[in-house]
């Protein structure tokens, strides 16, 4: 996975939590004008749930950093309840200066390096008129999910479901890139540019 400039992917850990939540809320500021809603999750979500988030056993966390350790950008991946070889990705956010330059895509990207073994499945929504949020999934592979039981709706947005299925040698090449999750191995110094340095705990 190639990040833009000198970008470093992280797992952030519970001490994070203040920082991806003031950039969550500077991100998503755009989405709540766009749907006339101030109250959109992203930014009505308290400190207290962005750390469960990064403490819960079966979320993974994420960002990629900058010079100076700016956090640029973050996303979590959630193994599915029901059936672990599905991940829901949320949460994405790229700092509002720096978004249209890659970072979006990167974040794509990490996610797929960091899923835990055994998914085999990524699944995301948007909201329905959130056009440049969907050129930029369907673009890394995202296609529309089948109908489900994931709600269609919430705080009166409407949203677009997509998934995309990991290739199985994603998961199960030993030469691929080190992924994080349960029983997964550190990065090794060799592949810390790819591979996610450690802000803090283990997902
Ligand atoms: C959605 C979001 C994460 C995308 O991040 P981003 O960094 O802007 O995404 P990218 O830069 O990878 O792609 C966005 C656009 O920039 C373009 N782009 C990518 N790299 C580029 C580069 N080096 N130079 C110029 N343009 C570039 C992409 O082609 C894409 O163009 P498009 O809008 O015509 O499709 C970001 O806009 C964001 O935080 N939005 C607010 C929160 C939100 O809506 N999150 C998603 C909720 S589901």
């Amino acid at each position: 996975m190639t990040l833009p400039g000198s970008a470093v992917l992280v797992l952030l850990a519970a001490e994070d939590a203040g920082e991806l939540l003031t950039l969550q809320r500077a991100a998503f500021v755009t989405e709540a004008q766009a749907y006339s809603n101030p109250h959109i999750n992203p930014l009505t979500e308290p400190l207290a749930a962005v750390v469960a988030a990064i403490e819960g056993p079966a979320v993974v966390v994420f960002g990629l950093r900058g010079p100076g350790g700016r956090l640029l950008a973050a996303a979590r991946l959630r193994l599915d309840e029901a059936d672990d070889t599905v991940a829901h990705l949320g949460r994405l956010v790229v700092a509002p200066d720096l978004q249209g330059r890659g970072l979006g895509g990167a974040l794509l990207s990490a996610a797929e390096s960091v899923a835990p073994d055994g998914v085999r499945e990524i699944r995301l929504f948007t909201g329905a008129r959130s056009a440049a949020n969907l050129r930029l999934y369907r673009r890394h592979g995202y296609v529309d999910a089948p109908a489900g039981t994931e709600p269609a709706a919430l705080d009166g947005v409407v949203f677009t479901h997509l998934v995309k299925a990991l290739g199985p040698g994603l998961c199960d090449d030993a030469a691929a890139p080190s992924r994080v999750g349960p029983g997964a191995a550190p990065a090794t110094p060799a592949q810390s540019q790819v591979g996610p340095t450690r802000g803090g705990k283990e997902p």
